[in-house]
């Protein structure tokens, strides 16, 4: 694959942003249980104890594991049985999730906090379905990917809450990529701050291609079609208002081209995903 290109501005991030630094205080425990999670000498037991330092995390993932969505049948009331109902693969895409949510509740507007939290999601659900019917990627990686592409800007919105609204503002009034706003006034964007995140965690390829190149899919399209499905659901979604800024009409020419699919195949998944959504937000709120 190639290198990031050269006008990712990493040095000026890393200047700014001591990613691990500017992390919610649990993430530490999260990460530790991702590691053992993909370690083929860990089992449940290691697994459990390290969930267990964290209460509301492992009050997310019994919720998880009873609700709807996961279809249990009957109560799961001890985190060994969740982690078993739910298999490790699950639990990967859950703690992921619950990040992203913690993250994202650093927003303090919440009408702006719940719209990219829906993007997020609708987003993930979007790279999953379409990682999986069209072979693009592991699903698990395209849900990954599609919940973090835009994991950048919410750290930057925790860290510096009152410039991120200026680049929201301008870019309701100029109608132009948000990305343009960013280099403005940060100098830098949140693809380079999600990229930076998904290289400290050691995510594959495949997902740090997801984040770095959702805005320019075209770059790496021969290598991986993932930052195309990406691109087109963060269209979608946002013409939708499920975004940080005003809804509006949006070209999905290339990606549609570079998917070789027809807009109407995207929208027909777009039903598909909206469904399962409903039921998934419902969950968490
Ligand atoms: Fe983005
Ligand atoms: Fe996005």
């Amino acid at each position: 694959m190639k290198k990031p290109y050269k006008e990712f501005s990493l040095d000026k991030v890393i200047k700014e942003i001591d990613i691990k630094e500017e992390l919610p205080s649990n993430t530490k425990i999260l990460l530790e249980t991702m590691g053992l999670l993909r370690s083929s000498k860990s089992n449940i037991r290691d697994i459990k104890e390290r969930i267990l330092l964290d209460e509301s995390l492992t009050f997310f993932i019994l919720k998880t594991a009873n609700s709807a969505y996961y279809g249990a049948v009957q109560e799961i009331s001890t985190l060994s049985h969740a982690i078993t109902f739910l298999g490790y693969s699950n639990l990967r895409t859950i703690l992921m999730t619950y990040f992203t949510k913690n993250l994202l509740n650093k927003i303090k507007d919440p009408k702006l906090q719940l719209n990219q939290w829906r993007h997020s999601i609708f987003v993930a659900f979007a790279s999953r379905i379409f990682s999986n019917d069209y072979d693009i990627c592991d699903p698990e990686e395209g849900y990954i990917a599609g919940l973090l592409h835009d994991i950048g800007k919410a750290l930057l919105i925790k860290e510096f809450q009152e410039r991120y609204m200026s680049v929201i503002e301008k870019t309701n009034a100029l109608k132009n990529p948000s990305v343009e706003n960013e280099k403005e006034i940060f100098g830098y964007t949140h693809l380079e701050v999600g990229y930076l995140l998904a290289k400290a965690w050691k995510m594959s390829k495949t997902i740090t291609y997801g984040i770095l190149y959702h805005h320019n899919p075209k770059i790496v399209k021969s290598e991986t079609k993932l930052p195309a499905i990406i691109s087109l659901y963060d269209k979608l979604a946002s013409e939708k208002g499920y975004s940080l800024y005003a809804p509006r009409k949006e070209n999905i020419e290339e990606e549609l081209e570079i998917l070789s699919i027809g807009e109407s195949e995207a929208e027909r998944k777009m039903y598909e995903i909206q469904e399962e959504i409903d039921e998934f937000i419902k969950l968490y709120g």
